[in-house]
């Protein structure tokens, strides 16, 4: 019984948790490589997410990157025009890429 009444002290406690003054959440600016296809890079996968997402991944192949793409046309309903998929491709295994095609 005990154990049960802690419970839910414990849990209604968070509901009520306050935070003393300003909470600030950092701006993090993620630095894309310019270059060329970089506009297309910039039209097609910013209006999702943030840069962040491609550059966490580390260097990967051509097809890692071409599966991405994919992925984001397929997967999340991205609407990127099949050139601009390639354009896309090309630029990220051209900054993004570890040299191997597969
Ligand atoms: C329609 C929205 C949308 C667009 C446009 C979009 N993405 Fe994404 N992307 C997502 C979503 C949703 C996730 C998954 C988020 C999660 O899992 O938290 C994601 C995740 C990712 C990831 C992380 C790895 C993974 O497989 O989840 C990468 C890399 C990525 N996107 C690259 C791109 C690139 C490159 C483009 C441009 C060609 C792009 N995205 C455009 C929605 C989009």
């Amino acid at each position: 019984m005990n154990k049960i009444l802690l419970l839910v002290m414990l849990s209604v406690g968070s509901l009520f948790a306050q935070v003393k003054g300003d909470v600030e959440v950092p701006y993090i600016a993620y630095q894309i490589k310019m270059g060329k296809g970089f506009d297309a890079v910039q039209a097609n996968c910013l209006m999702c997410h943030s840069f962040g997402y491609i550059i966490n991944q580390g260097p990967q192949s051509r097809l890692f990157w071409k599966k991405k793409v994919d992925k984001m046309i397929t997967h999340f309903k991205a609407p990127i025009p099949k050139e601009d998929a390639k354009i896309v491709t090309d630029y990220l295994f051209e900054h993004y890429g570890n040299g191997e095609l597969k």
